[in-house]
């Protein structure tokens, strides 16, 4: 009896997951969606009692599976697993799920949803006890009822409620629409404790890739002050810089979109300072204001640091949602990399949504990404190999994902884009206009 189905693209949600459930989770790896939903619906075996989608599948994939699981399966539970998101509404409207998980929940947390999920199936007659091999928890009814979208009883729960039925010490980390208000935007920070990790290149091709979703509504701020090379990665000539912008931040939006520079392919960027000591005359808590003045008006809004945990660099992890940890394999990154983990969870600094990279990935290393992990004491979401490409988009002052999208190195910064934004998914038609464009073919 396999009574969980996972549908996922994420091998470490994946463990994660079977660590919790063992031979009662069936898993179908999210690659098969290639091939479409039904496709995939049809490899599983068992009758699910309650389905996991995602992480990283984006709004499409999701629709198509819970199209044909809810065909197959009338009465089964659909969780999304996603991080919440400004769009995440608009998934929950359209589609008839019966929770949203965080991939970052504690195993309490998606352990306690499960058992809530079961017992409310069971207690509408959609399932039997004996389909989840242990009784379900005790305290069903009207509150999960109530969180459960489309349930004929359910009225929305209130904020208090949901506190409440949580338990009092943890918060809940699995989320429920309506979104809470107050999020405009998200702000993606790229940081490393250590210098020339691929900060630069990792925040470049994720607001080139998030460009393709939220056209002209993603800025890119190069808020490594003293040393920022952005606007020399892309190529751009910048009239106007982050010491503009700080300045006009406290003035209209218009005001504050003449320091910015618009680059082609969709984004704009606020370009570093004009000389390291006016770049280090940036006030760190000027910069904080500047993001959330960004968040204002754009969707998404990426900041490219300074090497460390200074001042400006604390300022920009206070004021994202998102942070993107970068390392290279040599075990001195890799160990500040443990250090600057704890040291932001200790202040209580770590975004909610971690992402940790491990760039330059190289069999000659000596290291393999397990030691990696091991070094670092955390998974890694996406490692990144080690490829010529990389240099030889930032000479040309093209982003890599759309120099040369074939290059494995390309290919695994997009999953990061796509950790974001699923919807990211590169377009056949893109990948062939774009290759045939580099003459390469
Ligand atoms: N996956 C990769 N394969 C090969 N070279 C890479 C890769 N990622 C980054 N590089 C190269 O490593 C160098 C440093 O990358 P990048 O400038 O992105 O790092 P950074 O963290 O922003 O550095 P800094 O701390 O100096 O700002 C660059 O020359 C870049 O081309
Ligand atoms: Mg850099």
């Amino acid at each position: 009896m396999k009574p969980f189905l996972l549908i996922s693209r994420s091998a470490e949600y994946e463990t994660r997951l079977r660590s919790l459930l063992g031979s009662r989770l069936a898993v179908v790896p999210g690659e098969f969606l290639m091939l479409g939903p039904q496709t995939v619906v049809e490899r599983v075996h068992h009758q699910p009692r309650i389905a996991l989608l995602g992480p990283v599948l984006n709004f499409e994939e999701t629709r198509g599976l819970v199209g044909e699981l809810t065909q197959r399966y009338p009465e089964i539970g659909l969780i999304v697993v996603r991080e919440q998101r400004t769009d995440l509404e608009d998934w929950v409207d359209d589609l008839p799920l019966h929770a949203v998980l965080s991939p970052h929940a504690a195993d309490s947390t998606t352990t306690e949803l499960l058992d809530r999920l079961s017992g409310w199936l069971v207690s509408n007659g959609r399932a039997v006890p004996e389909d989840f091999e242990e009784p379900p928890a005790s305290e069903v009814g009207e509150v999960i009822a109530a969180l459960v979208h489309g349930s004929p009883d359910a009225e929305p729960l209130n904020e208090a409620d949901q506190v409440e039925a949580g338990s009092e010490s943890q918060p809940f980390e699995w989320e429920f629409p309506p979104l809470e208000s107050g999020v405009p935007s998200e702000a993606i920070g790229v940081v490393a404790p250590k210098g020339g990790q691929g900060k630069t290149t990792i925040a470049v091709n994720l607001a080139t890739g998030l460009a393709e979703v939220a056209p002209n509504s993603v800025v890119l701020v190069d808020a490594d002050l003293q040393f920022g090379d952005i606007t020399a990665a892309l190529n751009l000539t910048p009239e106007r810089t982050i010491v503009d912008a700080v300045a006009d931040s406290a003035q209209d939006e218009l005001v504050l979109k003449t320091a910015l520079t618009h680059h082609s392919d969709g984004f704009f960027v606020v370009a570093s300072a004009p000389s390291p000591e006016l770049g280090d005359a940036v006030a760190s808590d000027a910069l904080g204001h500047l993001i959330e003045r960004l968040r204002e008006t754009f969707r998404y809004v990426v900041v490219d640091t300074t090497p460390g945990l200074g001042d400006h660099t604390l300022a920009v992890v206070e004021h994202v949602t998102d942070a993107v940890f970068v390392s290279n394999m040599s075990v001195a990154s890799l160990r500040a990399m443990r250090t600057e983990f704890q040291l932001l969870t200790t202040l209580g600094l770590m975004p909610s949504n971690r992402h940790f990279v491990l760039n330059q990935v190289d069999k000659m290393s000596g290291l393999t990404v397990k030691d990696s992990e091991a070094l670092v004491g955390a998974p890694v979401d996406v490692a990144v190999p080690k490829s010529s490409a990389v240099l030889l988009a930032s000479n040309r002052g093209i982003p890599l994902i759309h120099d040369d999208v074939r290059d494995p190195a390309a290919r695994a910064v997009r999953s990061v884009v796509m950790r974001i934004a699923p919807e990211a998914y590169p377009k056949r038609t893109k990948i062939q206009r774009r290759w045939r464009s580099n003459g390469t073919e």
